[in-house]
């Protein structure tokens, strides 16, 4: 079968969170299972010269983006079984960071022409477009009328993948035309208009042959306001062609035994490296060496939806039990100052790490204890699996994929890979920490067989790469 997939960031060669992750490995999935798989994305000012020495130009041609026809390069690398396609334009693509400037609409509707008309040029006949979130919305959208006109398309059918409701792409009706390109008929109830504005993965939802979301428990909730962001409706009335699919992460880069950036390698059978992995993260953190203090950590971006109020709320709490804090991240001021000053109030015991770092986290996942992540609401989320994978038990909030990849731990049976909680408040956030704080330090044997546990869960992307075949096949009848 052969797979296109859109997608605004792709780990390795650009990357601002999890959407990027996926775009990463989900594609590498596929190929191992004998797919042709292409993905498109821009190329951005960001994407090192490492990596744009190992492109080869391919061709250019003028995009149609209604009355306007910009230039547009394809660049062509290949790696891991994948061929990438680079969509280069300076005009659009040369500026410092990827996201947040006053003509995103028309940068990514740039994008989504590329991606539609693409195909045409480089002589590849799609059978499914993978399209995710709002700024490849268009994609499916575009291909309704495309189909008819490049013969490449002919039989492409579209996905859409929602990783975020949030980010809609909302913009002013008068674009629909003059920016889009998109004829008046596109405005109405059943597409694109949306309280008189134009909602770009409103439109999405309604266009695409299937959409998916991040996690089964994700998708569920986007019945609900409180998670659907004004999209309840579209969704209820979309239920039928709707999925949630839960992400994998890279197991073989995220791997304690092979992980070059831990202080001393462990598995599952041999835990023994752990240890060493903690005293390095307390000395890197500035924390007391203190081999049976459990260490709490978050690595997050610290905005209100990832639950850094409840974090905020419950600190001082958190801090009356014997345990030591790291938190790893940048974002709302507010949690940045508060964490700035639980490092001056509890030195030794509270580290406030307040900024980006690979190795850094790296050394988290290696050395701590547990792993907060008490979010709002959280599509999927990566990082408690990436923790589980490290043996650090994560403590989170029953929402989304942080409710479909952690096993509550269960006192009579033993079971689970981690704690967690259900309600967005810090009572019920602090109990399920007080049960795991005193299990560490009370019963280390049931400690290890949860560390076991979480460690061997399989997190894979081949389980859920069968999952999207198989709606491929039920989209395309292959
Ligand atoms: C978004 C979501 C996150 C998810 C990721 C990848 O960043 O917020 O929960 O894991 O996309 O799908």
């Amino acid at each position: 079968m052969n797979i296109f997939f859109a997608a605004s960031e792709v780990a390795p060669f650009i990357k601002t969170g999890g959407l990027a992750d996926v775009a990463g490995s989900l594609p590498q999935a596929l190929a191992r299972q004998g797919h042709d798989v292409r993905v498109i994305l821009p190329l951005y000012e960001g994407i090192g010269e490492d990596w744009r020495s190992q492109m080869t130009y391919l061709q250019c041609f003028h995009i149609h983006l209604a009355w306007r026809t910009p230039y547009c390069g394809i660049f062509e690398l290949k790696k891991d079984g994948v061929t990438y396609y680079f969509v280069d334009n300076e005009y659009y693509f040369k500026r410092r960071d990827i996201y947040g400037h006053y003509d995103d609409a028309e940068r990514f509707a740039f994008f989504c022409r590329a991606v539609i008309e693409s195909p045409g040029h480089l002589g590849f006949c799609p059978d499914v477009i993978h399209c995710n979130d709002w700024q490849t919305a268009l994609v499916p959208i575009y291909l309704l009328e495309e189909r008819g006109n490049v013969p490449e398309l002919a039989n492409a059918k579209s996905v859409f993948t929602i990783h975020n409701i949030e980010y809609q792409g909302r913009y002013g009706r008068e674009l629909l035309t003059d920016l889009f390109g998109l004829a008046d008929g596109y405005f109405h109830e059943h597409m694109l208009s949306y309280y008189g504005d134009v909602n770009l993965m409103k439109g999405a939802i309604y266009a695409a042959d299937y959409v998916t979301t991040v996690s089964p428990t994700y998708a569920a909730e986007l019945r609900y306001s409180f998670y659907a962001h004004g999209l309840e409706g579209v969704i209820a009335d979309n239920a039928h062609k709707l999925r949630g699919i839960l992400n994998g992460i890279d197991t073989v880069r995220y791997d304690p035994w092979h992980d070059k950036g831990l202080t001393k390698l462990y598995n599952d059978r041999q835990l023994q490296g752990k240890k060493a992995c903690k005293a390095a993260l307390q000395r890197m953190a500035g924390l007391r060496e203190a081999p049976h203090v459990p260490v709490v950590a978050c690595v997050s971006r610290l905005v209100q939806h990832k639950g850094f109020d409840l974090v905020v709320d419950a600190l001082h709490s958190i801090m009356d039990m014997d345990v030591q804090m790291v938190v790893l991240g940048t974002g709302s001021w507010n949690y940045e100052e508060a964490f700035r000053n639980a490092a001056k109030q509890y030195p030794g015991r509270f580290s406030a790490q307040i900024m980006y770092s690979d190795a850094f986290s790296t050394a988290i996942y290696g050395g701590a204890d547990l792993f907060l992540m008490p979010s709002v609401a959280e599509p999927c989320g990566l990082s408690q699996m990436i923790a589980m994978r490290y043996g650090t038990l994560p403590v989170v909030r029953e929402t989304g994929g942080l409710k479909d990849s952690v096993i509550p731990w269960n006192a009579g049976t033993g079971e689970g890979t981690g704690f967690t909680f259900a309600n967005i408040d810090k009572n019920d956030l602090l109990c399920v920490l007080h049960q795991a704080v005193t299990l560490y330090h009370d019963d280390p044997k049931a400690w290890q067989t949860l560390q076991k546990n979480a460690m061997t869960a399989d997190f894979s992307w081949d389980r859920s790469a069968g999952d999207y075949r198989e709606i491929y096949g039920w989209i395309t009848g292959k």
